[in-house]
């Protein structure tokens, strides 16, 4: 079991079928787990929301109409690859699960392991997506309060849900008919979130009634790396390019689906003062291995004289600098990938913080819709949130501190394992995309950095440093 204040979510990774015995120790689980969690809040932070009842409203509310039911899930498999199909067609139901999740890059609940951390599921087996299918991750097979879902296999998990629909003559639902219009994400772990956003976003006023648009044919699609959310804290404002005011209104966009009205929008407010509290509450987990304390020391100095002027004190160390600056970089000093900063119109940016998702929250930062380029994000607890950068087009910490070294495609296998030398995802690097057509689903496992919205240049400014250097700072990230 964890100490209290250990932001790790316990494992359940054993896959075995859940016995009375085993439910109401995982249901004790659960309870320990949200009050452990619930004790990480900091007294006065959260206004007056309940980060554990954030917590659960996350992993137990539905806010969006249903994605699928438990028959279609539990047949899923119909659909996979031989020899995983035939794999699946001789094991037990449980185990067939545990493979769904593995493929999908889904969290299993650690309250029940037949259930997943990314969808709500009802008492009627309906299962809904909700924020945590982004937002809530394993490093290392462990599920940690925040951590980005690197593993998300969106664009697979629809297309195969739709598959079985349509075999079984089932309804297709929002996403299995949105992802025909618009791709969800050509990357596992990463999605095209922002642009979901916009288009939801085009058929509504500024008090969120659905107005009448015509339909937009080509949009900026690109793929993004959810952040930690261990962020928030010390974020003013929100979003890669930092342009969106903070609050708990403004966590609600991801709700824009025609069914959800102005009037349902008003009611679910207070929920999200809660969900606000819970993620004000997260604290960046602690590397939970060894490191070499001369190195760390020889680290500090370099982060300090070398890093800190952008991304400020972290959290555990506050000697380094003064604060966090949240410091947007100009697009020409920054280089990284130019689409996400590109993909959103100054109109965009304003009608967003001049919406009712805008109103109440704190005032944006003058000149906020028309940024100039990325916000450089604290740096707490980074050893856990790979892959790197705002697209998450760098797969270790070990590659972001080596510009050059950087792979053009790198492929990880089902759920990345976790490198502790290079500190992110365990992955292969390759010259190019393997010749010859690739199904979609293994062509989903390669990020392959020549891609629009894919690059993983810029960010040179580990390259001041020597060799001997970036090992330090390496090993000093590692204590963020
Ligand atoms: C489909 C994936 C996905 C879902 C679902 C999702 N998000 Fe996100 N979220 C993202 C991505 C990607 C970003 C980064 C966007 C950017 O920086 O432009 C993001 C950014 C954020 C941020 C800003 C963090 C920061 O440090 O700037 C917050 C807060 C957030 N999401 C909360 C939520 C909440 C609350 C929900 C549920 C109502 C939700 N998200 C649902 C993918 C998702
Ligand atoms: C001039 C400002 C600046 C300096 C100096 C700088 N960075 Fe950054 N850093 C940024 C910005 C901006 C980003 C976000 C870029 C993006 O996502 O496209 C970033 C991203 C990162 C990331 C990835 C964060 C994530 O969550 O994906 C890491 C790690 C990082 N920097 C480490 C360092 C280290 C170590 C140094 C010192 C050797 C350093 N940076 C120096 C501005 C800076």
């Amino acid at each position: 079991m964890n100490e209290p204040g250990d932001p790790r979510l316990p494992s359940t990774h054993d896959g075995a079928p859940v016995g009375p015995a085993r439910r109401a120790r995982l249901a004790a689980v659960a309870v320990a787990l949200a009050t452990a969690l619930a004790a990480t809040a900091v007294a006065g932070d959260a206004g007056h929301g309940d980060p554990q009842r954030g917590f659960e409203l996350l992993r137990t509310k539905a806010y969006l109409p249903a994605d699928f039911d438990q028959e279609v899930f539990d047949r899923l498999w119909t659909t996979w690859e031989e020899p995983l199909r035939s794999r699946a067609e001789a094991a037990p139901l449980a185990e067939r699960r545990r493979m769904a999740m593995e493929r999908y890059g889904l969290v299993a609940d650690p309250a029940d392991a037949s259930r997943s951390l990314q969808y709500v599921v009802d008492d009627r087996g309906l299962w809904t997506m909700s924020c945590l299918a982004c937002h809530q991750g394993q490093v290392d097979g462990r599920a940690i309060a925040g951590v980005p879902n690197s593993d998300y296999a969106l664009e697979t998990l629809t297309e195969e849900v739709r598959q079985v629909k349509i075999a079984t003559r089932k309804p297709l639902a929002h996403m299995d008919l949105g992802s025909l219009l618009i791709p969800l994400g050509t990357t596992a772990g990463t999605t095209n979130a922002v642009v979901f956003g916009v288009a939801l976003m085009r058929h509504r006023d500024a008090d969120l009634n659905v107005v009448p648009a015509p339909p937009q044919l080509s949009y900026p699609h690109h793929d993004m790396d959810a952040p930690a959310w261990w962020h928030y804290r010390r974020r003013r404002q929100l979003y890669a390019d930092a342009f969106a005011p903070k609050g708990h209104r403004v966590l609600m966009q991801f709700l824009l689906v025609k069914e959800n009205g102005p009037g349902q929008f008003a009611a679910w407010e207070e929920d999200y003062r809660h969900v606000e509290a819970w993620l004000e509450s997260l604290e960046p987990p602690a590397w939970p291995w060894p490191v070499d304390a001369g190195l760390v020391a020889r680290g500090r100095g370099l982060y300090a004289a070398h890093c800190a002027e952008c991304h400020g004190a972290p959290s555990r160390d506050r000697s380094v600098a003064d604060g966090y600056p949240e410091r947007v970089v100009p697009l020409d000093e920054i280089g990284t990938d130019p689409v996400r900063f590109a993909a959103l119109s100054a109109e965009q940016r304003r009608s967003l913080a001049g919406s009712w998702f805008g109103r109440g929250a704190a005032e944006p930062r003058p000149g906020s819709d028309m940024p100039a380029g990325y916000v450089a994000p604290p740096l707490d607890g980074i050893w856990a949130s790979a892959p790197y950068l705002h697209n998450g087009s760098v797969p270790t910490l070990w590659h972001l501190l080596r510009p050059a070294a950087r792979p053009v495609v790198w492929r990880r296998d089902g759920q990345a394992r976790y490198d502790r030398d290079r500190v992110g995802l365990v992955v292969e690097e390759l010259p190019a995309l393997p010749a010859g057509p690739l199904p979609a689903v293994e062509r989903r496992r390669h990020f392959d950095t020549t891609r629009p919205g894919k690059s993983a240049a810029g960010h040179d400014f580990p390259d001041v440093l020597d060799e001997e250097g970036k090992t330090a700072v390496l090993e000093y990230l590692k204590t963020l």
